[in-house]
């Protein structure tokens, strides 16, 4: 009935979704244009929505006796997922965006697959190029949902030490070949068959069964300080497999989406693995079945406690200070705090810069947003790359909330789980301030030997607590205040 709605109104909705995808990824690759980017985004998201109404309109309406009952859960899934998305987005810690980060990711995997599963319990992937892309993107898809379901879990603390056991690695060789002979198989047995796939259901339940428990295995076994690669890699996968059922679907707007953002998370993939310093097939295979290997050395020196108005004054009459945010940054949410102390640094003529190391925090460019949020000027922030040869030269590093990223056991231990990251070279200052609550480990799990050494000492507290002391110091000296 609704036959009238030409094909050409479907395409262009399909390629404006496609274009506003491009544009608003483009946007995001500064953080002055990121928000932009991001509604720009959303509105692709909006018109692509549309356009698969209009498709079902348009185009299924003869072919689709349940048209009414398709659009209906439809519009039923929309208002869930939207209403379910919007709540958990408004409400959700910024300290617990990385595992909301996983979990969305699974779902587009999971998406992806769901549109495989109906392809092929459906018969209706037909011929052997349709089939051959169906179960890849169904593969791809699949780990991805379990993968990043295990990625939500260690991030959370649910899984609190990658699972490790002797012959793992073989073993999961072996899911991966069972995986794939059955998904061969399939395609081989279903040739020429009139009803090809409806003969076969079991063999899709067990292919689909593989994949998602190959994404647990490939996933359970990655240590701590991986988890970026294997974050972004999961990203690229979500991605990839969208694609892939996009082209199955004949899709284009999902095509471009899921291509964009798969190239984006390979992207983004290899910027963490360089990050790191380790290859991608580095961190997916070389741990697989082999026991934790780490011993932490002895490590000399003693933890030098200090108070943090001492620290606070320190850093007002030096001349120059690199802060060093971490994960505790965003776990205390005070970096509107931090910035208000650098502006009084600053007004009394020290040098303040931020130093962001790659793979600070829980996801990628967590400390940007922090910092952005705060409203320190995107000038006063610095890549690892673009200001470690500056520690050296300067009077004093603040590492606030921040471990791993500052830790030179990756230059030095072998057996380390970090050996071979570069780090920020904080330790090179002449002198460290360390802001902390305990002795809590970074995520890596080991002992920080910087807090250890002569030039550093220890400002003990939740850094909200701590910065507010800091700044009631320095305004006490009556310096010049703050712009
Ligand atoms: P971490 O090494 O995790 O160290 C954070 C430190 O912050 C802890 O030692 C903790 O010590 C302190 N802390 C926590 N809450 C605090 C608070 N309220 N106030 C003050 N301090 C607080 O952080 P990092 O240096 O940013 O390194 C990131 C690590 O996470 C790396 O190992 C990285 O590989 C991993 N990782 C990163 C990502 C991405 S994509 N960025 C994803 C997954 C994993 P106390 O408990 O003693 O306070």
């Amino acid at each position: 009935m609704f036959s009238f709605i030409p094909q050409l109104l479907i395409g262009s909705a399909d390629l404006a979704a496609a274009l506003l995808f491009m544009y608003g990824l483009w946007r995001m690759s500064s953080p002055v244009t990121a928000p932009s980017g991001i509604r720009v985004a959303g509105l692709g998201m909006l018109v692509a929505i549309l356009a698969s109404f209009l498709y079902l309109f348009g185009v299924s309406a003869a072919a689709a006796p349940h048209l009414l009952v398709n659009i209906a859960l439809a519009v039923i899934a929309l208002a869930v997922g939207g209403g379910v998305a919007w709540w958990s987005g408004r409400k959700v810690a910024m300290t617990s965006m990385p595992q909301m980060v996983a979990l969305y990711n699974g779902m587009g995997g999971g998406a992806a697959g769901a549109i495989a599963a109906v392809e092929l319990f459906g018969n209706r992937a037909q011929g052997a190029t349709q089939l051959v892309v169906t179960l890849i993107g169904a593969l791809i898809g699949a780990v991805s949902l379990s993968g990043s379901l295990i990625a939500w879990a260690k991030l959370d603390g649910v899984i609190k030490r990658p699972l490790r056991v002797k012959g793992q690695k073989i073993f999961n060789a072996a899911i991966m070949v069972a995986t794939l002979v059955v998904g061969a198989y399939l395609i081989y047995a279903t040739q020429g068959a009139a009803q090809p796939l409806m003969s076969a259901p079991h063999l899709i339940e067990l292919y689909f069964a593989l994949s998602l428990l190959f994404g647990v295995l490939m996933t359970l076994p990655i240590g701590g300080a991986d988890m970026p690669v294997v974050i972004s890699i999961y990203n690229a996968f979500t991605g990839l497999a969208v694609g892939l059922e996009g082209f199955v679907l004949q899709n284009p707007a999902l095509m471009i989406a899921g291509m964009v953002v798969g190239a984006a998370g390979l992207l983004l993939t290899l910027l963490m693995a360089k990050a790191m310093n380790r290859s991608v097939s580095n961190v997916l295979f070389t741990n697989f079945g082999m026991a934790p290997k780490h011993k932490q050395g002895a490590i000399k020196g003693s933890l030098k406690p200090t108070a943090p108005g001492d620290a606070g004054i320190a850093m007002r009459y030096s001349s120059s200070v690199i802060i060093v945010p971490g994960y505790g940054l965003a776990v205390a949410q005070w970096q509107g705090k931090l910035y208000e102390f650098v502006k009084l640094l600053q007004a009394g003529g020290v040098s303040v810069k931020f130093a962001v190391h790659p793979v600070a925090g829980r996801m990628p460019g967590q400390m940007d947003v922090l910092l952005a949020e705060a409203g320190v000027p995107y000038d006063m922030i610095f890549q690892l790359e673009d200001i470690n040869s500056e520690f050296a030269s300067t009077d004093i590093a603040l590492v606030i909330g921040a471990n791993d990223v500052v830790n030179p056991a990756a230059r030095t231990d072998k057996s380390s789980p970090i050996f071979g990251m570069p780090i920020l070279n904080a330790d090179q200052a002449k002198r460290v301030f360390v802001i902390k609550r305990g002795e809590g480990k970074g995520y890596a799990g080991i002992v920080n030997a910087l807090f250890y050494s002569d030039n550093c000492n220890m400002v003990y507290g939740d850094a909200q607590a701590v910065l507010i002391s800091m700044i009631e110091a320095v305004r006490g000296l009556g310096l010049p205040a703050a712009a």
